[in-house]
């Protein structure tokens, strides 16, 4: 009966510009199907329609002079419509759902990287989220150097690969500080080797979750 389903697990990916996020994810989703569970796959901000056009806003490097509180609003706001269209009913179906970022991105870029006080990303959690948290948090760790370095192989900067170094640095400490604050929901891996080594690590954790 779908009322009794288990609710599935929530495993959030985050990292700096560079950390490799988007290609292990996939590499994860595939491993857990492969072990017959059903995966949602999906991202921040985006992941529902409302939230991809938000993430526009987000990222349009014409927006370069935002508002600190406008951004962390927009955040919020793209993140409630993609809790209520795709994450909650997802988990509710017994879905596991993968997301690259989600609040813990907020803590670091708006808080450590933009300066905003954590209570009042706190109390947007609260009222967004509710008692919804990620079950586990994979943060792939890497030194802005070489996060930026990796980045800017790819496409057209976006507004945020625009900032300079010593922003990812306090982006990247924020993430850290999180991290061993709470060892039982993060995982922390150092994801400057090889791909296939980073990927092997992350595969065989997931391992050890079922
Ligand atoms: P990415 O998906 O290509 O990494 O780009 C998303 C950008 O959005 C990235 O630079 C981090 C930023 N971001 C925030 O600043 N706050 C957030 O809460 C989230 C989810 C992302």
């Amino acid at each position: 009966m779908p009322g009794n389903k288990k609710r599935g697990r929530f495993i959030t990916v985050e990292g700096i510009e560079g950390a490799g996020k988007s290609s292990h994810i996939a590499a994860m989703g595939a491993y857990l199907e492969a072990r017959g569970l059903t995966v949602r796959v999906t991202r921040e901000p985006g992941g529902a329609p409302v939230s991809e056009a938000l993430r526009e806003l987000l990222l349009d490097p014409g927006n370069l002079g935002m508002d600190a509180d406008t951004e962390l609003l927009l955040v919020f706001a793209a993140r409630a419509e993609h809790l209520a269209k795709v994450i909650c009913p997802s988990l509710k179906a017994g879905e596991w759902v993968l997301c690259d970022r989600f609040t813990d991105a907020t803590y670091a870029y708006q808080g450590g990287g933009r300066g905003i006080e954590p209570a009042r990303i706190a109390a947007l959690e609260e009222w967004v989220q509710g008692s919804l948290r990620p079950d586990l948090v994979i943060l792939l760790d890497i030194e802005p150097e070489a996060g930026l370095a990796r980045a800017a192989s790819r496409s057209d900067k976006d507004r945020f690969e625009q900032e300079d170094v010593a922003f990812f640095h306090r982006v990247r400490n924020s993430y850290l500080a999180r991290a061993r604050a709470a060892p039982k929901r993060y995982r922390i891996i150092d994801s400057s080797g090889e791909q296939a080594s980073v990927r092997e690590q992350i595969l065989a954790m997931l391992e050890s979750l079922q």
